[in-house]
């Protein structure tokens, strides 16, 4: 082997391995990634959140029954807590620093759809779709994770099916999986889901 060749090695091998890291060693693959669990900068727990303090999930993610997306909070929504809640702790430090910067937290997503692909969450939410029918056991997880392939099929097969998504005899949305209601009209139109 040339020196030239050993060298390209090296400098491919630096460039894999810096990417590994760079990639917290969760690398995002194509196709099914339910299961995608990445390193965040701040070691939040919705366990600890959702779970053990019964923090309801709106009240973070404010936008979800009003617009397309749910919202991720802002460092100053969480010091409406923390500047009383373990204002010391190492990780919360973080948040009043980013604060401190004026820098956002950047956060790593985790549920992801194409960009051709349209998902609107007040739609499901106020159908009455629960948040853990798409996104699992959330108020378990120490560290969020990808739940449902959202796969076209898993998407599909729902609004196929009006499963779990019902209305009362007034078409008021209610919650899911009471019998004996109205279904709610559900479509498989492509130009639904794609524009
Ligand atoms: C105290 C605030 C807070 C509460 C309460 C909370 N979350 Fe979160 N949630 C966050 C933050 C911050 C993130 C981004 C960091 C992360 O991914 O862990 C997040 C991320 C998520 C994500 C992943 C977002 C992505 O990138 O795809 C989902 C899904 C989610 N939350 C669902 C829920 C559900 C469901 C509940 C209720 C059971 C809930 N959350 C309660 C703050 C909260
Ligand atoms: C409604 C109040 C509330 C909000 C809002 C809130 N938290 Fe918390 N957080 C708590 C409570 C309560 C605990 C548990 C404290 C304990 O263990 O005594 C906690 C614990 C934590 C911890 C663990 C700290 C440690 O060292 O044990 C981290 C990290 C954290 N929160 C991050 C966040 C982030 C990031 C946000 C904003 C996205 C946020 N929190 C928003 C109430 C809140
Ligand atoms: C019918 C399935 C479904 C339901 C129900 C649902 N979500 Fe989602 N959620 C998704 C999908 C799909 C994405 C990814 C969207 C994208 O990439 O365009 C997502 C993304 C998110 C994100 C990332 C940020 C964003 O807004 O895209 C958060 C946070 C979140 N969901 C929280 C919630 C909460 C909280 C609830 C309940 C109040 C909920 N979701 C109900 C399917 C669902
Ligand atoms: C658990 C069942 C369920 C799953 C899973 C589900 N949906 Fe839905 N979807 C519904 C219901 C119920 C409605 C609301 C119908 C209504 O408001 O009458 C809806 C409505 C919609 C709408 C609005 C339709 C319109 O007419 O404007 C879009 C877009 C949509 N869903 C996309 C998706 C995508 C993309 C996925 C997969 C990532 C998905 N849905 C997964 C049940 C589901
Ligand atoms: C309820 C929502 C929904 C409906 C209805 C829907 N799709 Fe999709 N489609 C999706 C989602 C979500 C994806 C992305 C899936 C993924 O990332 O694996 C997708 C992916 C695709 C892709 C890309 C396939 C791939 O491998 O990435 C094509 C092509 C497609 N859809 C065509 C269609 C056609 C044609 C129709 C009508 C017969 C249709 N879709 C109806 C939600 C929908």
């Amino acid at each position: 082997m040339s020196l030239r060749t050993l060298k390209i090695i090296s400098i491919l091998i630096t460039v894999i391995g810096a990417a590994v890291i760079w990639s917290n060693g969760t690398f995002r693959q194509y196709g099914d990634q339910s299961g995608y669990q990445p390193l965040q900068p701040i070691n939040f727990s919705h366990k600890v959140h959702a779970g053990d303090n019964s923090i309801n999930c709106t009240y973070c993610h404010t936008s979800a029954d009003t617009s397309r997306v749910a919202g991720i909070p802002t460092a100053e929504n969480c010091m409406a807590c923390h500047d009383q809640v373990k204002p010391d702790s190492p990780e919360i430090q973080k948040i009043s620093m980013a604060l401190k910067r004026n820098e956002p937290i950047r956060w790593v997503k985790v549920n992801d759809l194409p960009d051709h692909a349209i998902f609107n969450h007040s739609r499901h939410v106020n159908a009455g779709v629960n948040c853990n029918t798409c996104h699992g056991p959330v108020e378990t997880m120490e560290r969020i994770s990808q739940e449902s392939t959202f796969s076209m099929g898993s998407c599909v097969n729902c609004h196929r099916t009006h499963k779990d998504a019902v209305l009362d005899q007034d078409g008021n949305p209610i919650k899911i999986l009471d019998s004996n209601k109205k279904t709610l009209k559900t479509s498989t139109d492509c130009a639904v889901c794609h524009h």
